[in-house]
Parts: structure tokens; sequence; C-alpha cells
């Protein structure tokens, strides 16, 4: 019997740095994560996704690793980490890191050593051209970058990054490039995290630039890692960012044999669109649009996460209304088609409508990702600059700092947003635990359910008819087991009938509890819905 913990997840997001201070120095540190585990855990999180925590100069973020071995001195030590593992092991709570591979820092000692020696056997770990390439594809992070090739004045030849010229793009066409990668996931594998977020995937496997395009399969270096992956271990997963054509999405699964998990970028995005429109149509396609996947593969699932919101699947005039209700000034947006918001704030602080948002996260097919903070309805802070807008400190308390650090404001590693709707005094943990209608205490709540009811992430979907365009209902079928949700995406109350007999016995259980089941009328279920209303139900007479 295969063991799909993943499909089952709760899976989490933060940033180390960010989380919990515990020595005063206005950085987060691993002790701070270790701290604050039973938070996470109380959440309902079963699995921690952890942004960069490698020694890094921090030109991105931690996206731009020095030493794939080590950790951050600012977060603590690799003891600290061990020690970190070990607790959230306790926990029942998994490990997944950021496997940043598709370049390096070019602080980093192989680019180094490949910039300052021809003869080099870490030269070929980069991608280089004695003249400016004539194939210029466009920049990834427009405004912030100029272009994909720079000028290296020691190697004297211009080398590739997709991302910041700070992040030089490593040669996966080197095998010994491919053997360091394996090497890396081998290290964090024995420390016990159980697999990786595998960073700009498309990146990673192109040919650009490389002698001989077109001569290999780049898929066939997803297989190559899947395996050495499995073999070291046989649960460890890799779940990759790959914002990539339709066309290409079942390239990274294979037959089940490359990538297991895949974030979802077309129903995210198309999510938005339903939000704003207040239909259910674009959901469907969002829904429908991405293609059939592997048995052992599963989509993850999220609102917002640490980068801009990407809206590149829609069309321009899609961009455009979501702009209008999202982020209607031009600071708001970034890099031409990115909204650099958080979720709350977005949704103008609307407890209704957050809760709409992350009723259908929680339910449909996939797996949810959370973005650290988002629990809460924390905002952004739209001073800073860049993505960072999304990336301030996480805010437990109304005591100074939002209870992150005791270091003094000028040493904080991010300021904490302070004052307004989203400043730590209104917005914190300790209030919303103790506040019984808390965005915290609702998430907790709606979790444990969902979590109950492992069909919505795995099962197969039958969209439901509804006879409102505002309103979208679903089933999802597993082991011969059926749950349904209704989604009002509008903000009038709306009541619906809706022929749920072909999916079981006449038997509909109300799972959040908050009312009892409408009568069904001739096998037909009436349900009632208020504005930004929800409601999910297991149909069948027994609920266990
Ligand atoms: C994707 C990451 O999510 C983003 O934050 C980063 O800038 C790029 N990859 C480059 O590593
Ligand atoms: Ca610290």
């Amino acid at each position: 019997m295969k063991d799909l913990w993943y499909k089952r997840a709760i899976i989490c997001c933060l940033d180390v740095g960010t989380f919990m201070d515990t020595n005063g120095d206005g950085v987060g540190d691993f002790a701070g994560v270790t701290k604050r585990l039973d938070y996470l855990a109380g959440l309902g999180v079963t699995c921690l996704w952890l942004l960069p925590c490698y020694p890094a100069p921090n030109y991105d973020n931690g996206y731009d690793v020095m030493d794939y071995y080590g950790i951050d001195p600012r977060h603590g030590t690799l003891g600290d980490f061990v020690e970190f593992m070990h607790q959230a092991r306790e926990r029942g709570m998994r490990v997944i890191l950021d496997l940043v591979v598709n370049h390096t820092s070019s602080k980093h000692p192989w680019f180094q050593r490949a910039r300052s020696d021809e003869k080099s056997p870490y030269r070929d770990f980069y991608v280089w051209s004695k003249q400016k390439p004539e194939v210029n594809l466009p920049v990834l992070l427009p405004g912030e970058q100029k272009s994909i090739w720079t000028h290296d004045r020691k190697a004297e030849a211009y080398y590739l990054h997709r991302f910041y010229k700070q992040q030089p793009d490593l040669n996966i066409s080197n095998p010994e490039v491919r053997d360091e990668i394996c090497k890396v996931m081998g290290f964090w594998l024995e420390l016990g995290v159980s697999g990786f977020r595998v960073d700009a995937a498309p990146y990673l496997i192109e040919q650009t630039g490389v002698d001989a395009p077109g001569t290999v399969d780049p898929y066939g270096y997803l297989k190559e890692f899947r395996d050495f992956l499995s073999w070291r271990r046989g649960d460890a997963i890799l779940l990759a960012e790959a914002n990539v054509e339709l066309a290409a999405l079942p390239e990274y699964f294979g037959d089940g044999d490359r990538l297991q998990m895949l974030f979802n970028f077309v129903l995210n995005q198309h999510l938005f669109l339903a939000l704003v429109r207040q239909e259910a149509a674009p959901l469907i396609v969002g829904l429908l649009q991405p293609p059939t996947i592997p048995e052992t593969a599963q989509w993850a699932n999220f609102l917002r996460n640490h980068d801009e919101l990407t809206l590149d699947k829609l069309s321009q005039p899609q961009c455009e209304t979501i702009f209008q209700a999202f982020a209607p000034q031009e600071r708001m947006q970034i890099y031409g088609r990115g909204v650099r918001r958080r979720l709350a704030p977005l949704l103008d602080g609307d407890p209704r409508r957050l809760r709409l948002a992350y009723s259908l996260l929680l339910t449909l097919p996939g797996t949810p990702v959370l973005y650290y903070g988002d629990e809460i309805g924390m905002g952004d802070d739209l001073a800073q600059e860049g993505r960072t807008s999304v990336r301030t400190a996480m805010q437990w308390s109304d005591e100074s700092n939002g209870g992150f650090s005791t270091a003094p404001k000028n040493r904080l590693v991010r300021p904490v947003i302070s004052g307004g709707d989203f400043g730590y005094e209104r917005v914190n943990v300790a209030s919303q635990q103790r506040d019984p209608e808390s965005l915290l205490n609702w998430m907790e709540k709606a979790i444990r359910v969902r979590k109950g009811c492992p069909e919505f992430g795995s099962g197969k979907l039958s969209i439901v008819e509804t006879g409102d365009a505002a309103v979208f209902a679903h089933c999802s079928a597993w082991q011969g087991r059926v749950v349904a949700a209704v989604h009002n995406l509008s903000d009038t109350p709306r009541e619906v009938s809706l022929d749920l007999r072909s999916f079981g016995e006449n038997h509909v259980v109300d799972l959040l509890g908050d009312r009892e089941c409408e009568p069904l009328d001739g096998g037909r279920t009436w349900v009632k819905l208020e504005g930004y209303g929800y409601r999910w139900f297991r149909i069948g007479s027994t609920w266990a």
C-alpha cells in the first residue's frame, strides 16, 4: 500500500529569518521556529516548507546560496537545525527544504573558481559565452534585472543568469553538476527532511546556452533526481515551482516517475479571477484546464506566497480586472503582471472573503500550502522594495516588535508592520487565540475538518450544477466516500438546489456544523448561503 502522505498534508511555508527571533539580534532563528512548533502543530500544519536558510549574501532572500551544506549563521548552527528537526518529528511534522540549484550565488566558491581560471573543473559548472549571445530571452524580473547574460571581467566572458546577475545559472548538462545536486539532496535527507521544493524547475532543466541543445531530453534530468531521491528515502518528495505552459505540465510528472508535486499556478490565478468577478466560471476553467495527473502525483494549491501573485496565465483584460480590484495603485504591482500584496489587504481585510478564499483552498483537489502569517490575516508593507512587501516579520503579540524580537527596532531584519488595520497592535496571534471569532480559530477548525476529509485532497472531482453563476459546487469521491462543498462567490445571500443523488445515499451531513442539514426535496438538497458563504458536506449515511 502506498502511503501518499503529501496528499493528506497541510503545508506551511515560512522564512526562518522573519518567524521568531530568540536571541534578540533582530533575525529569526531555528531556536525560534522550534519554540513555535506547537503553535504550528496546533494550527494543524503537518509539513513545513522552509524558505532557503543556507549561508547566502541574501541578495535574493536566500535564493543565492553560497554553501549548500550549512545554515546561515544568522539563523543558528547546524546543531540548531538538527534539534529543530528532532522537535518537528516529535510533533509528527515533516520538513521540506528549498532546493535552489538552478543557480548559485556569484559568491559561491564554485563560481569564484570558475571565473578566475578557465582550466578549473568548475568552469563548466556554469554557462559561458565568449561573445554576447544573440539569443537574449526576456528577463524574469523586469525593472530589477537588465539581461540574462552579464559580462564577467575576470572570466572575460558572459555568463547566463535567469534571475539577478548575482545568481549565475548552473550548467545542468554537466554530469558533475548533477552529481553535486544529488549530494546536496543526500546530505539533507540524512538529516531527516522529507523532500524539497525545487526552485525554478523549468530553468534548472533548460538547455539555453549549453552545447548541443536538443540532443538530450531535459525532463530526463527530473527522473534522474527523482530516482536518486527515492532510493535514498522512499517517501521523500519533490515539489516543483514550474509555472509553465499547460502542454508542458505532464512532462514534469512523467508517469509518476518524475516529480510528485507541482504548484497549481493555473488554478491560483483563476481563483483570484473568480473572486473578483464573483462568478464560478473562472474557477471551473482553473480546475479543468490543467491536465489529469498520475495517481501518485498531486497539485499544491496556494493563495499567496513569498513572491508576487503572478497573473501571467490570464489574458491582458483578465489581468486588468484583477489589478483594478486588488492592486489599483501602481505601487501594488510588480514585474508588469504581478501583485505584491498579501491576501488579507488584497481582500480589504473582509473576514467573509478571507474565509471564502480559505474554504476554497481547503476543499479543492490538491494539497493546501499556507504562507506564514496569512492564518491571522497579516498585511503587507508597500514601503518595502519589490517582493519584500510580503515578507515582513511574524506578528505574535501586541508587545514591542509584535513579539517577534526584543532587538531595538533599527536592528530588525525587516520592520514589523505597526499601526493601521494590519499593524501588530491589532493583528497578532495572541489576541486571535483569545477571540473565538478570529480568523486563526476559524482556520484551526477548518483545517481540522479538512484533515478528516482526505477526499477533498485526493478524490475524483465532479462539478455540480447549481443554476446560479455565482455559486460553485463540487463533489470529491475517494475510496467509496464522497464529500461536497458549495461556495457563494457573491456578496449577496443565495439559495441553490443540488442534485446529489448520483453521489450516494440521500443523506447529507453538514461538516462545519454551523446549522442543521436542509431537508431533502425529491432527492435534491437545498443549500442556503450567506453572501460569500460556504458549506461543506459529507454525502452518505455515515460520516465516519
Ligand atoms: C523562485 C523563488 O520563489 C523566488 O523568490 C526567487 O527569486 C527565484 N525563484 C530565484 O531563485
Ligand atoms: Ca536571532
